[in-house]
C-alpha cells in the first residue's frame, strides 16, 4: 500500500481576477487529504472514502464512471466524487504506462468540501502521487501538479485554474498567472478559517463576474485593481524574512490588503451574508484582515490572526459552523506511513457506508 497526502489552500489574494490573467497568491494550509492506494490483480477500481461529506462511501467500479456504481445515493454526489478519483486514476495509469491497472483506494480528508479550500485538488494530487508510486513511478511535484490540473480540467469542463492543484502539489505560498506557476517565499502566516457549512456554485459565480466585467468598465477596473493588490501583496511577502515569524507590521499591511480585496470581491457580487458576517466577526475580534477565499457565495473566509481571538469570535458568530486555525503548509504532496494493518484495510469488502462528495 502507498499512502500520500496533499494540503488544501486559501487564497491570500486574487481569486476571480486570476481568471482574467491577473496574478493570484494561494497558500497551502495544514488541512490535508490522504489517499491510500493498493494495486489489485485485476483492472477494477474500488474506492472507500470517509470524512468527505456524508460520512463516506464505498463503491466498486470497473473502467470509468460511465458504468456508475450501483449504490443508493444521489447520482450527482457519486458522479462528482467518482469523477475526480477516476480522472486521478487515469492520469496515474497514463504516467506509468499501465492502462489497465486496478486499485483499491481509500480517501480521508479534513478539508471542508467545495468551500474554497481546494478539497478536490488535494484528493486528486494525493491520489495521483500514491497511485503512480504504487506502480513504481515517482513523479516530481510539478509533474503531479500538471497531471492533477489535467484531471480537474476534465472533470470541471475546462473551468479549472491551475491555482488549487499547483498549490496543493508544491505547498507553501505560490503565485499563479495564467499558465505561469511559481512558488514564492512567505513567512508562516497565522491563518484562521471560518466555514459557514455551505458551498458556492463556482461556475455561476465566475459567470456573474464575467458578465459584470463585460458590461461595465468600472467592473473591469475592479478586476484589474484586484491584480494591483496582488502585486503589492507579493512585494510585501518578497521583503519579509520567510524564516522569521511575520512581524506585526507585515501582518497589518497584508491584512489591510486582504480587507481591500474582500471589498472588491463583495462589489463584484461574490460574497454572501454569512461570509460577510464571518469577515466582520474576525475583524472585530482583532484580526489584521479577513476576506472570503475561493469562488465565494458561501463556504470559507480566511483571517490573519496570531491570537486565539478571531477563532473564538467566529465560533460565536451566527452562520459560522466551524472555525479553525490552519498554518501555512510548507510541504505539498508527500508520502505518509501506511497505517499498521489490523485486518481492516480498504481492500476488504462489505462496508456499505454512505456516499460522500469530492467536489
Ligand atoms: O472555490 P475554489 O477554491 O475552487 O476557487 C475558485 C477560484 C476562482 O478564481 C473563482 C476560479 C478559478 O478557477 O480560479
Amino acid at each position: 500500500m502507498t499512502v500520500s497526502s496533499a494540503p488544501g489552500k486559501v487564497y491570500l489574494f486574487g481569486e476571480h481576477a486570476v481568471v482574467y490573467g491577473e496574478p493570484a497568491v494561494p497558500c497551502a494550509v495544514e488541512r490535508r487529504a490522504t489517499v491510500s492506494v493498493s494495486l489489485r490483480d485485476d483492472d477494477h477500481v474500488r474506492v472507500r472514502a470517509e470524512d468527505l461529506s456524508l460520512n463516506g462511501f464505498t463503491v466498486e467500479y470497473s473502467g470509468s464512471t460511465g458504468g456508475r456504481p450501483d449504490v443508493d445515493v444521489p447520482a450527482p454526489l457519486v458522479e462528482a466524487a467518482m469523477g475526480y478519483i477516476d480522472a486521478a486514476v487515469e492520469q496515474a495509469r497514463d504516467a506509468a504506462g499501465v492502462p489497465d491497472a486496478g486499485f483499491d483506494i481509500s480517501v480521508e480528508s479534513d478539508i471542508p468540501l467545495g468551500a474554497g479550500l481546494g478539497s478536490s485538488a488535494a484528493v486528486v494530487v494525493a491520489g495521483i502521487d500514491a497511485a503512480t508510486r504504487e506502480l513504481g513511478v515517482e513523479l516530481s511535484p510539478r509533474e503531479i501538479a500538471d497531471r492533477a490540473y489535467q484531471a480537474e480540467y476534465e472533470v470541471q469542463d475546462g473551468q479549472a485554474s491551475r491555482a488549487d492543484t499547483f498549490c496543493s502539489a508544491m505547498g507553501g505560498a505560490v503565485r499563479v498567472e495564467g499558465d505561469d506557476c511559481r512558488t514564492i517565499d512567505a513567512p508562516a502566516l497565522p491563518f484562521v478559517i471560518g466555514f459557514d457549512g455551505g458551498a458556492g456554485d463556482t461556475g455561476a459565480l465566475v459567470s456573474g463576474v464575467r458578465e459584470l466585467r463585460e458590461r461595465y468598465d468600472f467592473a473591469a477596473d475592479t478586476v484589474s485593481t484586484i491584480g494591483d493588490i496582488v502585486r503589492r501583496g507579493e512585494e510585501l511577502l518578497a521583503d519579509a524574512d520567510p524564516d522569521e515569524e511575520p512581524t506585526e507590521e507585515l501582518l497589518s499591511e497584508l491584512g489591510g490588503f486582504m480587507n481591500f480585496n474582500h471589498g472588491l470581491l463583495e462589489a463584484l457580487g461574490v460574497s454572501s451574508r454569512s461570509l460577510d458576517s464571518m469577515v466582520w466577526a474576525a475583524r472585530e475580534a482583532g484580526a489584521h484582515g479577513a476576506k472570503l477565499t475561493g469562488a465565494g457565495g458561501g463556504g470559507c473566509i480566511v483571517a490573519l490572526d496570531p491570537t486565539p481571538e478571531s477563532q473564538t469570535g467566529l465560533r460565536f458568530t451566527p452562520g459560522c459552523e466551524d472555525a479553525f486555525r490552519a498554518e501555512l503548509a510548507i510541504e505539498g504532496v508527500r508520502v505518509e506511513e501506511p497505517p499498521a494493518t489490523d485486518g481492516d484495510e480498504p481492500t476488504t469488502d462489505g462496508d456499505d457506508t454512505l456516499v460522500g462528495d469530492s467536489t
